[in-house]
């Protein structure tokens, strides 16, 4: 993966079709994946996701299952009929829910990665206590992250903070998705919580996720070649 292409994934927050192909259209060679969230999908449905890949465009659908074995399974089958080549399930869903997701997946595409959620990035050490999870956050993190690589999913979506716990404690194959990137320098540096894409790539991450500061650039294409510079500079 030396080529910074293959790891930036270009969140598409937006509320229709039409402002999703802009965004694609002008970011142009910059970036390969774009990630389809619950909003845009919600809003489209599934024929923008095959719109995408048929264009040959690679989707991460981040649309987080979290439901009864059965039923996630049966909604992975799908999503990997429309191509996409990363998906998101919440692994407090627990093992057999995993093992179901990540087997349903493998059966249709087995290049497809199943990624799983820990915990929430808005939720603290308090609101887990709320939840009857006694601990820190990070603990958990690392608990769920467990259960998802022995339940067969190939990797988490994380926070650049627990990135590098993770990865010191997982295989390197595993996959590190990390979103909350905002490029060095840029108006949104001030904003709590976030890294710049180098600190995301040096914390263990093998993808960034980035949305606003490209979707909302005058020039998103100039946005990502940015990007993607700092990434690998
Ligand atoms: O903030 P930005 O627009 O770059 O967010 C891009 C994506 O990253 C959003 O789709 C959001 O779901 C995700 N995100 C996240 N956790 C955060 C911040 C953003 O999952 N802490």
């Amino acid at each position: 993966m030396r080529d910074p292409r293959q790891r930036l994934i270009v969140a598409l927050d937006v509320p229709s079709a039409a402002a999703a192909q802009k965004i694609v259209a002008a970011v142009g060679d910059s970036a390969f994946c774009y990630k389809v969230g619950m909003q845009l999908y919600t809003a489209e449905g599934p024929q923008l996701v095959r719109d995408l890949v048929a264009s040959g465009r690679r989707v991460f659908l981040d649309l987080k299952y979290h439901d009864i074995p059965n039923t996630v399974a049966a909604a992975v089958t799908e999503a990997a009929r429309l191509g996409v080549s990363m998906l998101t399930v919440h692994a407090s869903g627990g093992g057999e829910m995993l093992r179901a997701t990540t087997e349903a997946a493998a059966a249709v595409n087995p290049a497809l990665k199943v990624l799983a959620v820990t915990v929430l990035t808005s939720l603290d050490d308090r609101d887990l206590d709320k939840l009857g999870i006694h601990g820190r956050v990070q603990d958990q993190v690392l608990r769920l992250a467990a259960l998802a690589i022995a339940s067969g999913c190939q990797g988490v979506v994380a926070s650049a903070r627990e990135a590098s716990e993770l990865r010191s404690e997982l295989k390197d194959e595993f996959v590190i998705v990390t979103p909350g990137v905002r490029p060095a320098g840029a108006k949104w540096g001030d904003q709590a919580r976030v890294v710049t894409p180098a600190e995301a790539i040096a914390a263990g991450a093998t993808h960034i996720v980035v949305g606003r500061p490209i979707t909302e650039a005058a020039d998103p294409g100039s946005e990502a070649r940015a990007i993607l510079s700092q990434m690998s500079g």
